[in-house]
């Protein structure tokens, strides 16, 4: 993975020729959502690590186990319980009818519930929580190869439908604008997927280039960012996760799986809600799909 138009130097490329010569043999899956990780975490049998890499405190969440030739480290940067912090204050009943007390119970109940799912926390979706995560595991961890997946929203108009799995050419952010020549450039932070045309002709993936934000919806800016960007697919982590790998040089892919239409009628969080079970699925066999495919083999046999 390098930016584009950018090379490296002697030393650098001799060791990633060197990598690319070895069967991959320890792969690192970022995923943003539960929901995305769990069917993942479940078909590979992975187990939660107790003895966690990543710092006391954090909510990271490192899973592994090993699969054929492979150590699969599944990280998943777990649940911000900021929200868990709203407190809801309970009036008096001394002076109240039953019926209002009855009210009052069923209210205080649904508050409870509530309470307790804001404590369970939401998931840490976004840029700044995937670019840590994968930091973090690529120090403690040393994989080999790296795949971010997850959901996104696709254009129709680049040939994106609900279900789609992609496989990103292509990575960069639409909310980063820095009107100034070459900041410019650094605020789209453009980058190149590692090539893999064997396993995309093998699996009969689409493909296409995946733009990075840190909103589900879409502004004016965005839209004519993501534009720029020849975007088929959009989403809230793979560019950020693409810098952290050109970063630390580990070469990475991209699955992403369509939840919703950004250019369709439908409101995005509805039908983003609507299908995310289902396209898991998809999302969660076509990992299976890449990993098995990706077994006994090198870089560049990808
Ligand atoms: N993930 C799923 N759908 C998305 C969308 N429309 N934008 C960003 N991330 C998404």
């Amino acid at each position: 993975m390098a930016p584009h138009g950018e090379g490296s130097d002697a030393a650098e490329e001799a060791m990633v020729a060197q990598v690319e010569k070895h069967p991959i043999s320890s792969i690192l899956i970022v995923i943003a959502m539960q929901t995305e990780a769990l069917p993942v975490v479940n078909k590979f049998q992975l187990t939660e690590n107790p003895h966690s890499p990543f710092p006391k405190g954090v909510p990271w969440v490192h899973y592994h186990g090993t699969y054929k030739d492979l150590t699969l480290n599944l990280v998943w940067p777990g649940k911000d319980s900021a929200l868990g912090s709203i407190s809801h204050p309970i009036p008096k009943v001394s002076s109240i009818s039953y019926m209002k007390m009855l009210n009052l119970l069923v209210s205080t109940w649904v508050k409870c519930i509530r309470h307790v799912k804001a404590d369970m926390g939401v998931d840490s979706v976004g840029t700044i929580s995937a670019s840590l995560v994968t930091y973090a595991a690529i120090q403690a961890l040393q994989p080999d190869l790296i795949i971010n997946a997850g959901t996104s929203g696709g254009f129709k108009a680049k040939g994106a439908g609900i279900g789609d799995v992609f496989l990103a050419s292509h990575v960069a952010f639409h909310d980063r604008r820095i009107p100034i020549p070459v900041f410019d450039l650094y605020g789209v932070g453009s980058r190149q997927a590692v090539s893999t045309p064997n396993l995309l002709k093998e699996l009969n993936l689409k493909t296409g280039k995946l733009s990075t934000g840190d909103s589900l919806d879409m502004s004016p800016h965005d839209e004519a960012s993501i534009t720029a960007n020849d975007a088929t697919v959009k989403d809230m982590e793979g560019a950020a996760v693409a810098y952290v790998s050109d970063l630390l040089k580990v070469p990475a892919i991209f699955v992403k799986a369509v939840t919703d239409i950004v250019d369709g009628e439908k409101p995005t969080a509805e039908e983003f809600l609507q299908n995310l079970a289902s396209v898991t699925a998809a999302l969660d066999q076509a990992v299976t799909q890449v990993i098995d495919f990706i077994s006994g083999k090198c870089l560049t046999d990808l």
